[in-house]
């Protein structure tokens, strides 16, 4: 066994990077470290002297609406051009709001939602057979709305090799996420680490509604030899890393033949800010689950393939929430993109059961991860209902095999469910607040170190999901952050063995959202 395969499987490494990074009543309340405004780090990854390639700004919108693109049939056929891809990138993580702050400084919100509007993730594209670019490995800049080129030349087959799956040889192209750590540590510290995962699975959650629309079938790889996808990359696996592998196939594309030689890229790159701080926890949480080659990767796809159901058996009260009235048409996903932005501020009014039960349907579609062949997902769904017609206010769980919410204890819970989002009001004001949950141990114990990326970022792509449901609903969302301890509490007995990932919040908006629009190549970097 090499270092690196033993190191992922020293499951003490996540535990304990789990407990440290708790939220707690009193851990908030600790002398903070404050924030740095003048050290902010900027929010765009900007490449000083690569090749450019501007995508088109006149691209088409998505026009199925969520339920179609998320079932859509696969492999159209139709291969993949720059306008499509174009489409795909932004739709996915393109800019969709600006805001001009007093003093002129402009802020740029995203297609997809990411805690404090950081956006350390980045996303990069592997392609091969894509007309109107050159094969390459490129780096999507949303502000200039641009490619920047990595490489040139046809690397799926090392692609392929490095992620232990054949299929990828025939991919039209691959998109590879990323996590920039300070961008994100500025803010969090070391609670970070769990927020590439978050924030990459909700831009996955675009992507893969946006395939689906686009006719493309894809999967999301979380088993890849780190350092040599890295190195594919030219990010050093410190600073920067990779956290996810999509492929995309049209059916049409040609084949990959043979691996390229991949030395070191030295590309220079616009600084982030004036100064960075290294977490020693995030980075030893992300070392610790690394894996170290193909034979690694491919054992531990195994494993992933033999973890079997995680299920929740709970006995109650069951409640089916109804599907949507006859005649209802949803808006195309396009308009949804545009018009998703976290709820601010929630009316305390209630929601209609069947749009409860549309989100919940919507984030527990089947997802094609390599990490959930056997388990189909890692994480469920434990609710405080507020307001939600045809259902008393109360604690349940989603059974989301049978699609049936179970009742877990009635009661006001208003103020605990604002108490448990670390004290924030849209917990208590929101007609449902959703605590995704997930056996941490059996997922380790499974999966080793890579499965505490694994549920972290399955939770993200659930809340991502939520999001775009309920806008395609003309409801609100936001992602919340919690007090881990107080919640397992709270939803004790049934929470035993379980770890909450990650908290959403859902109701009718205390105001008139505006909806956002296509803002392309509207950024001007500095240039060193
Ligand atoms: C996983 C996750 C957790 C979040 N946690 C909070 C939170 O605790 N409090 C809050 O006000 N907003 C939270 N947000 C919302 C972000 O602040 C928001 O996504 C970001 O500012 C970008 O704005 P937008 O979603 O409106 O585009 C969270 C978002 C995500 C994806």
């Amino acid at each position: 066994m090499s270092e690196g395969q033993a190191e992922n499987w020293k499951v003490e490494e996540a535990r304990s990077y789990h407990e440290a990074t708790k939220h707690t009543y009193v851990s908030v309340r600790m002398p903070g470290r404050g924030l740095d405004w003048a050290n902010r780090p900027y929010p765009f990854k900007v490449y000083l002297d690569a090749k450019k390639v501007a995508l088109p700004s006149e691209f088409g919108s998505p026009s199925s609406d969520l339920p179609s693109a998320l079932s859509s049939p696969r492999n159209s056929g139709r291969k993949v051009d720059l306008r499509s891809l174009a489409e795909l990138l932004f739709y996915s993580a393109g800019i969709t709001r600006v805001y001009r702050y007093p003093f002129g400084e402009r802020y740029y919100f995203r297609a997809y939602p990411s805690t404090g509007a950081l956006y350390q993730t980045e996303v990069y594209v592997v392609v091969a057979d894509v007309s109107g670019l050159g094969p390459g490995v490129y780096h999507f800049d949303p502000g200039e709305f641009a490619l920047s080129l990595i490489r040139e030349g046809d690397y799926r087959a090392n692609l392929s090799e490095l992620t232990g799956d054949e299929e990828v040889k025939g991919c039209d192209l691959a998109l590879v996420l990323t996590s920039i750590a300070w961008r994100n540590a500025w803010k969090y510290g070391p609670r970070s680490y769990r927020h590439w995962f978050w924030d990459g699975g909700t831009l996955f959650a675009n992507v893969l509604a946006l395939a689906g629309a686009l006719g493309l079938r894809h999967e999301v790889l979380m088993g890849f030899v780190d350092e040599g996808l890295n190195l594919l990359l030219g990010i050093d696996g410190w600073k920067e890393a990779a956290i996810a592998v999509v492929p995309v196939w049209s059916g049409g594309a040609s084949r990959a033949r043979e691996r390229l030689p991949l030395n070191e890229v030295s590309l220079r790159v616009l600084p982030l800010s004036r100064r960075e701080v290294e977490y020693e926890e995030v980075l030893r949480a992300y070392r610790a689950s690394r894996l170290s080659d193909a034979s690694e990767v491919s054992r531990w796809r195994e494993l992933a393939s033999s973890m079997g159901p995680l299920r929740v058996e709970v006995e109650g009260e069951r409640f089916k929430m109804p599907g949507p009235p006859a005649g209802t048409r949803l808006p195309p996903l396009g308009e949804v993109i545009l018009r998703r932005g976290s709820t601010r501020r929630f009316a305390r009014l209630p929601i209609e059961g069947w749009k409860l039960g549309f989100v919940l349907r919507t984030m527990y579609s089947p997802l094609r991860a390599d990490f959930l062949e056997g388990a189909g997902s890692t994480v469920t769904s434990f609710l405080i209902v507020n307001a939600v017609e045809g259902l008393r206010p109360g604690s349940y769980v989603y059974d989301a095999p049978r699609d049936e919410l179970v009742l877990l204890k009635e009661g006001n819970f208003r103020r605990v469910a604002e108490y448990l989002c670390l004290e924030q009001e849209l917990g208590g004001d929101a007609s449902a607040t959703l605590f995704l949950m997930a056996p941490l141990e059996k997922v380790l114990a499974s999966l080793g170190n890579r499965g505490y990326r694994a549920a972290q970022f399955e939770a993200g792509v659930r809340a991502g999901l939520a999001y775009l449901a309920a806008y395609s609903v003309g409801i609100g969302a936001t992602g919340l952050t919690f007090y881990d301890e107080d919640v397992k509490a709270f939803f004790e007995p049934f929470s035993a063995e379980m770890e909450n990932m990650l908290v959403v919040a859902l109701g009718v908006p205390a105001y008139r959202p505006k909806p956002g629009s296509v803002h392309v190549g509207v950024v001007r970097h500095p240039t060193g």
